[in-house]
């Protein structure tokens, strides 16, 4: 328990500084920042609206104490998804890091909605989200830089090679209820 808040309060500071480094670009909201009290409420599924998200923004909520990363993305983003397999670690999915449902190119029930656990693979730190083009290097497709170790993953959470982090970013189990509403850690099989 302890270690998984000490992994959130990590994450959100690690949130709040890439906020600076993308504000004026593509918003990244943290519209729900979990106090303690929140933490110890978050075991149950969580109801996320996500009428307020604007394509290319993203915001954070708790699920057993652990941080969820919802990204809404854009048409471009998607688009460039099935072309940088050769920088993928596993880019079909075969180790399952997801719900079956999830197993596709987009990793997702809805390709337009990401939502992950927001832990690296390897040892746990709180990648940052880095949406843009070439915001780390020249080759860059959008997607999560780990400081920690320095793993990088894209924007369906797949892990590039040549980094530390063995598999793709978890996702949890979820479902929606409507088109703007989403319930975090049921499956839609237990509807
Ligand atoms: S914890 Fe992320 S690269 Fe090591």
């Amino acid at each position: 328990m302890e270690e998984d808040r000490r992994h959130l309060l990590c994450f959100i500071i690690a949130t709040m500084a890439g906020l600076g480094i993308v504000a004026g670009t593509i918003p990244f909201s943290v519209s729900l920042m979990p106090t303690s009290e929140t933490l110890a409420k978050t075991t149950h599924p969580v109801e996320v609206d996500l009428s307020h998200l604007a394509p290319g923004e993203s915001m954070v909520v708790a699920w057993q104490n652990k941080p969820i990363w919802i990204i809404r993305r854009t048409q471009t983003m998607l688009d460039n998804l099935p072309n940088i397999h050769s920088l993928l670690r596993d880019p079909n999915s075969f180790i399952p890091q997801q719900p079956k449902y999830a197993q596709n190119e987009y990793r997702s029930l809805n390709p337009e909605y990401l939502i992950l656990i927001g832990l690296c693979t390897h040892l746990g730190c709180s990648p940052q989200f880095k949406p843009l083009l070439g915001e780390l290097n020249r080759k860059w497709p959008g997607g999560f830089y780990c400081p920690c170790h320095g793993s990088k993953f894209d924007l369906a959470g797949r892990v590039m090679i040549g980094v530390p982090a063995p598999t793709n970013l978890k996702v949890p189990p979820y479902r929606f209820l409507n088109e703007h509403t989403v319930l975090i850690g049921e499956d839609p099989s237990l509807v």
